[in-house]
């Protein structure tokens, strides 16, 4: 069942925020009624371009009562490295856990074993999401949905913001939210990829929880508290 408009959340994505001021940035994006603050992380590896770090969620953490909502883009997440003088270092999900994140989702294409990985960031104290690129079927995901917080539909192939809805997408969310309902699961269902005053309708019709915004809240042409505003109206009453 889709959610009454007034109970979808916003994520806004700082992929898209002026990282040469960056706490400003979280500061004004969580005046103006963020929900979650949305961070991509990638490696790469899983998508091409890389981006920050754990350090960057350590430095913004103490800026925002806002939850920080971790996307990671990137292989094995979990994977620790054993250094030769160091020893065992933590993996990435260890390190975000301590950071500060709330909420890690990792993408079903990129863990080898998705139902450890997602115990293994539960235990960290940490809500755990799974994430699924446009191309991936949603039965990949099927037996790990009970255990899970979040479940993330990519609505454009991941490594960029700013790229267009992929429209196809629409039946997916529609499949995921059944999915979820059909099992009486109450996992928040999360929609990342251009999302607009567009878009967003539609996506909260088939039956999004959690909006993703990137471009369409860091614009050159609004502020950000207007850019909100101008995406809650797009799909409330
Ligand atoms: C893309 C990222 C998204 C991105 C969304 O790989 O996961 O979160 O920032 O940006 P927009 O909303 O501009 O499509
Ligand atoms: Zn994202």
């Amino acid at each position: 069942m889709a959610e009454s408009s007034n109970k979808i959340k916003i994520a806004p994505s700082i992929l898209s925020a002026d990282f040469s001021c960056l706490r400003a940035q979280v500061e004004e994006v969580s005046k103006a009624g963020a929900d979650y603050i949305h961070v991509d992380i990638m490696d790469g590896h899983f998508v091409p371009p890389m981006t920050i770090g754990s350090l960057v969620v350590q430095a913004i953490r103490p800026y925002t009562k806002v939850p920080l909502d971790v996307h990671l883009m990137i292989e094995e997440p979990d994977k620790h490295i054993e250094h030769s003088l160091l020893g065992r270092a933590p993996s990435q999900i260890e390190q975000f856990a301590k950071a500060g994140a709330d909420v890690i989702t990792v993408h079903a294409e990129a863990c080898s074993n998705l139902r450890e990985v997602v115990e293994q960031i539960r235990k960290l104290g940490v809500k755990a999401g799974v994430s699924i690129s446009p191309p991936t079927s949603p039965d990949v995901i099927a037996d790990v949905l009970p255990y899970v917080d979040l479940v993330l539909v990519m609505t454009v192939n991941p490594g960029y913001a700013g790229q267009p809805f992929i429209e196809e997408m629409i039946a997916k969310i529609s499949h995921v939210r059944k999915m979820l309902d059909e099992r009486g699961l109450t996992a928040e269902m999360e929609v990342d990829g251009g999302i607009s005053p567009k878009t967003a309708r539609r996506v909260v019709e088939a039956g999004a929880s959690v909006l993703v915004a990137g471009a369409a809240i860091f614009r050159k042409d609004t502020s950000i508290s207007e850019a909100m505003k101008e995406l809650r109206a797009s799909y409330s009453d």
